[in-house]
């Protein structure tokens, strides 16, 4: 039995680290265990443009630990009045790793996201044409279409039509949820890649609703029924390299999840590294974990994987992860996998 592994220090390819309080104290969460991290642009207001973006990258960058070893990836929000010329210099400056597409609705703070895919061609074009990733939330909006449908609907409606009007565009489908999602990014070519949370590895619908409903496993896309976890498992443990690590790791406080309208996201960023440990050994997989979450996000962003490693060590008694954080006066809740984790983190550096 393995209890012991050691792997090139991982990175997290979709992370929400907001701002001010909040991001003061959770980016030392990320920092400490991951190298890179691509940073969703969906703050208050949005991260639109180069200048925002190399702002908010000198706000995190103020609240990483001295001696931990992180760089940020940004990304820029699109909307319908995106300048394509600040993409491209944002990118050939190197600040700029991807342009995130949020459907217009779709999920937190994505009002001034994309209504029409169409409007948006010319910037798809130059990013194509530079191979600026796409980052998509794939979810359609329309009041019509189940929200358990909405991964796959996109998929046929919106994400197939524009690769086949754009074949060089490079996507990654974030955050997949379900088989048919699985799916369409496996028979993709090198130009898709998709990611995967960590929680809905671990969690199905029934996790949020049966026997009481469980706000803190309530985010967007929604996990689905038992079959498409099995297939987000069988994927993300396959060592395919289209599939790879993004926490989709999205704070919010415990008081607006515990609400009559709760906030959609899950805090992960912690204990995320011991429950993918669990859930490859789980799986008999455990030589996969680094191609998931150290190897394939860095080789489709084209970078060497980190210099440093990680050592994750199955300790015979549960490691413990607190509950809960403290963000000012509130609390951020922990993801709890609904298992003791037995994996501890050691960072090499
Ligand atoms: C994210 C957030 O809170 O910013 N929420 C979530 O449930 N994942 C937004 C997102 O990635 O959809
Ligand atoms: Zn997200």
């Amino acid at each position: 039995m393995t209890t012991e592994l050691t792997i090139h220090r991982p990175d997290d390819m979709h992370l929400h680290l907001r701002d001010g309080e909040m991001l003061k104290a959770v980016t030392p969460h990320t920092s400490a265990d991951f190298g890179r991290a691509i940073i969703m642009p969906n703050l208050v207001p949005p991260v639109t443009t180069s200048e925002q973006a190399r702002a908010y990258r000198d706000r995190i960058m103020a609240t990483v630990p001295k001696d931990h070893a992180f760089e940020t990836m940004m990304t820029l929000y699109l909307t319908e009045g995106t300048d394509a010329s600040d993409v491209v210099a944002g990118a050939k400056e190197g600040l700029i790793k991807a342009v995130k597409l949020y459907p217009a609705g779709a999920t937190t703070n994505s009002a001034s996201g994309v209504r029409d895919v169409a409007t948006v061609m010319p910037v798809l074009e130059k990013m194509a044409e530079i191979g600026l990733p796409l980052l998509v939330h794939g979810e359609v909006t329309t009041a019509d279409i189940d929200i358990f449908d909405r991964e796959k609907v996109f998929i046929e409606t919106i994400l197939d039509p524009l690769r086949q009007a754009l074949p060089e565009l490079r996507v990654v489908m974030e955050h997949i949820t379900t088989k048919e999602g699985a799916q369409y990014a496996k028979e993709g070519n090198e130009n898709l890649a998709a990611t995967i949370t960590t929680h809905h590895l671990i969690i199905n619908r029934n996790h949020i609703l049966v026997g009481g409903i469980k706000p803190h496993y309530y985010c967007l896309p929604v996990a689905k029924r038992e079959e498409h976890r099995l297939a987000l498992r069988a994927a993300a443990t396959s060592g395919d390299a289209r599939f790879f690590l993004g926490t989709d790791s999205a704070p919010h406080t415990t008081s607006t999840k515990e609400n009559a309208c709760g906030c959609a996201g899950i805090y992960s960023s912690l204990n995320t590294m011991s429950c993918l440990a669990h859930v490859f050994e789980e799986e008999g997989a455990l030589d996969k974990l680094e191609a998931f979450a150290s190897l394939n996000g860095a080789a489709f962003y084209g970078i060497a994987p980190n210099r440093g490693k990680t050592r994750l060590v199955k300790e015979e008694s549960p490691v413990s992860y607190p509950e809960t954080i403290a963000v000012g006066d509130e609390t951020v809740t922990v993801f709890d996998p609904g298992f003791p984790l037995y994996w501890r983190v050691e960072n090499l550096g």
